[in-house]
């Protein structure tokens, strides 16, 4: 089964843009489709567009989304759509030395979305800028084991 999945990026300073580009590329060569969409000027209306999305956001402040995402966080947080026909999937990007708000971004963006009866997919991948390693690298290489054993099989049963 091929899967459409939206990508919705809330990033600072271009990493989970990156990410983004990767995992869209990975998914493309496996067959699947992907669009990648900035959350900067989204609302919840995005939620129209299909069923299957990955939020693939860093974290900033004390444990919030970046700027760019704040008013896409606020426009669902407001307004609080039925999002029961969405599953959706998490890359989070942070860093363990901001010791207790690791990944919060991210992590936040997925409480809400299952509030507001969406369907979280599978564990959200979680990556520390502290570790060394590359995060377009690790989430190309997670993305496709994340739909292919975990989202499609959840599509279909739906
Ligand atoms: C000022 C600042 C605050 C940050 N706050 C947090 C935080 O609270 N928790 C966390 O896990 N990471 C935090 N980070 C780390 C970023 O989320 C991480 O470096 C991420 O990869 C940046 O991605 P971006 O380029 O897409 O914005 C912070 C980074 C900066 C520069």
């Amino acid at each position: 089964m091929t899967v459409d999945i939206t990508i919705l990026v809330g990033t600072m300073t271009g990493t989970a843009e990156i990410v983004a580009e990767e995992v869209q590329a990975a998914l493309e060569a496996a067959g699947h489709s992907a669009a990648i969409a900035a959350m900067d000027s989204l609302d919840a209306h995005v939620f129209d567009r299909g069923s299957a999305f990955l939020i693939v956001t860093s974290t900033y402040g004390a444990g919030d989304v970046p700027d760019n995402a704040q008013s896409f966080f606020a426009a669902i947080e407001g307004g609080r759509p039925a999002l029961s026909h969405v599953s959706f999937g998490v890359i989070a990007l942070g860093d363990r030395t901001y010791k207790g708000t690791y990944c919060e971004g991210g992590l936040k963006f997925g409480r809400l979305l299952s509030e507001l009866g969406a369907r979280r997919i599978g564990e959200p991948m979680l990556h520390d800028a502290s570790a060394g390693t590359m995060p377009e690298e690790i989430a190309a290489e997670w993305v496709v084991g994340w739909v292919e054993d975990h989202l499609a099989p959840a599509l279909k049963a739906a």
